[in-house]
């Protein structure tokens, strides 16, 4: 064999032992009565950039295309999603309480003002859920608009006891 036949076969050895590396992808929940999208808190155009450019990363309703259960991307896909649940999970939005809510909006309309959500790994290949500069302010005014509406829930809360 020739020494560039010995490399194509150790590379093809190394991506076959690696598949065998156990890893687990966040397991998917399609049942989320808390959820964001499902409780009314955003509608209409706003809902459905969120679901399309966001929820892959921060939802329990990961869709997972084919090459996510290949490695080396499986441990990359597993790590972002892992991560991106516990920054921000949509699917679980009513059971943050107030302050954790107006923290998460504001940092989402940062995020996104600042162009560094979604990541641009997944917009590399997931390409519908790259923003426009009109979608990111489409957010962003909706961030401030909910952001009023979670403290006067607060207030009226707070009046009845
Ligand atoms: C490919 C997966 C992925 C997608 C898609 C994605 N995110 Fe993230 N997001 C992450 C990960 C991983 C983190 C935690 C690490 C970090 O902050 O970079 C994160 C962190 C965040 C944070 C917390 C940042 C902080 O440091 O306070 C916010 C807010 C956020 N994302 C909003 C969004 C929004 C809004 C979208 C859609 C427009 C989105 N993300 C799309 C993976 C993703």
């Amino acid at each position: 064999m020739k020494p560039w036949q010995y490399l194509i076969g150790g590379l093809a050895v190394i991506g076959i032992a690696i598949q065998l590396i156990p890893n687990e992808l966040p397991v998917v929940e399609t049942n989320n009565p808390d959820d964001l999208i499902g409780s009314g808190v955003v509608e209409g155009e706003v809902a459905g950039i969120l679901k399309s450019a966001c929820y892959d990363c921060h939802s329990n309703e990961t869709k997972y295309p084919w090459y996510s259960y290949v490695a080396p991307v499986s441990w990359l896909v597993a790590k972002d999603i892992r991560e991106g649940r516990e920054e921000l999970n949509f699917s679980t939005w009513q059971q943050y309480d107030m302050m954790e809510k107006l923290e998460k909006l504001d940092d989402i309309a940062i995020e996104v003002g600042e162009g560094e959500m979604p990541m641009k790994i997944y917009t590399y290949i997931h390409s519908e859920a790259k923003l426009t500069d009109a979608q990111r302010q489409l957010i962003i005014t909706w961030t401030e608009a909910t952001m009023d509406v979670v403290a006067e829930e607060e207030e009226t809360e707070e009046s009845v006891e």
